[in-house]
């Protein structure tokens, strides 16, 4: 007699499924749609990084790179992206990673145990759930208050036993980001609890408020507890690429890197090359869509001003906008599906932790007529 077969699915596979808050396309028969559920720039890569990437692979650049990354990549990450920080960072404080995606999991799997804790905002990016989750690991929830501001004397409290902290950084899903005061507040409680902090960067070059963006790398004193992780996605409109690079202590980088090669291999070798090139010559690129999105803000925003019943604060960062809507119309999903059904996608808020209930998470990352359109759409399912 054959065994039966054990389980198809792993402890972690069937943790990860149980609690999982990842989105899935909301199904309508509907043909006449217009998405603001978009996560990715409608823009095409910039003309000069897909040129880098053809020359490369012309010139040979056709073999394993090494497993950290190319020098010419880490070279240009240094002296361009982290150079602000000026730490004095040299290549063992970079990794080459497959997309954000690939940098945040390697770090969590990196660092954490079975039973650790983790502190993360609600709402936040679902990917961090599931990785935590891979790990065995825990969750503690913080949210900010209603005016917008951090609660630090809870964050201090929900801080003491926990190993790690992830912050999202401009935010998916509201669009906030870290003003240098409250990055002080958060590196005291870093240092006096003994926690690191993965800063996930990924809307890095993406914020558009009056004051300058305040990466984690320019905090003074997180050094040791920080990893902060950034991809070319959605700044360079590359999402398809899977690029993306940590920048921390080189303890925390080579614990990354140890999971990152055993998931993931040494990085495509062209692709690395064009991402040098994004770094050194798409600035020019990288600010018109820049523009663009900015002023799809605006549009969006003054759109979003008409409808009454949602409440919302204006992002400064990513693209995304984060709406309240009153309980009466029923929890996330419900209205994200009357929304489908009336031609108009946008994603749930549930996705993104229980705060997000009562919310929806719109793009702007779409052209100027579906940004008017999606919102009217939207707007008249929210009154009915
Ligand atoms: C906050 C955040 N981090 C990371 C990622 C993943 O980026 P990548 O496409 O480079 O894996 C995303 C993608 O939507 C994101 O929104």
């Amino acid at each position: 007699m054959n065994q039966p077969l054990p389980s198809f699915s792993s402890d972690a596979v069937v943790r990860i499924r149980s609690q999982s808050l990842r989105g899935r396309n909301l199904i309508s028969g509907v043909t006449d749609k217009v998405s603001l559920a978009i996560g990715e720039p409608d823009f095409d890569t910039p003309q000069v990084i897909v040129e880098a990437q053809i020359e490369a692979l012309r010139a040979g650049y056709t073999h394993y790179s090494p497993q950290e990354g190319r020098a010419e990549l880490v070279d240009a990450i240094l002296k361009t992206a982290v150079a602000v920080a000026d730490k004095g960072f040299s290549s063992e404080n970079i990794l080459v990673t497959h997309g954000g995606a690939a940098g945040l999991t390697a770090s969590i799997q990196g660092l954490l145990n079975p039973g650790d804790t983790v502190l993360l905002e609600d709402p936040t990016y679902s990917l961090y759930l599931d990785g935590i989750n891979l790990a065995g690991a825990s969750v503690r929830r913080f949210a900010r208050g209603e005016d917008g501001a951090f609660d630090f004397n809870r964050i201090e409290q929900d801080a003491k036993g926990a190993k790690l902290i992830i912050l999202c950084h401009p935010s998916n899903p509201t669009g906030a980001v870290i003003s240098r005061g409250e990055w002080t507040s958060f590196a005291d409680i870093v240092k006096r609890n003994g926690l690191f902090l993965l800063c996930d960067e990924a809307y890095e070059g993406l914020t558009y408020g009056d004051s300058p963006f305040v990466s984690a790398l320019d905090i003074d004193g997180l050094g040791e507890h920080l990893l902060v992780s950034r991809t070319f996605s959605k700044k360079y409109a590359m999402t398809g690429w899977r690029l993306g690079y940590l920048v921390g202590d080189p303890r925390l980088i080579a614990s990354a890197s140890t999971v990152h090669r055993t998931f993931n291999g040494a990085i495509n070798s062209a692709n690395q090359i064009a991402g040098a090139t994004a770094l050194r010559k798409a600035g020019e690129e990288a600010q018109a869509m820049w523009r663009r999105f900015d002023k799809r803000r605006g549009l969006m925003e003054s759109c979003l001003r008409k409808i009454p019943a949602i409440q919302f604060r204006r992002p400064d960062g990513a693209f995304y906008f984060w709406l309240q809507y009153p309980a009466g119309l029923g929890t996330s999903l419900e209205v994200a599906a009357r929304a489908a059904q009336a031609g108009v996608m946008v994603r749930r808020g549930e996705e993104f932790g229980s705060s997000g209930k009562y919310a929806l998470r719109l793009s702007y990352a779409t052209d100027e007529a579906s940004i008017v359109e999606g919102v009217a759409r939207l707007g008249r399912v929210l009154a009915d």
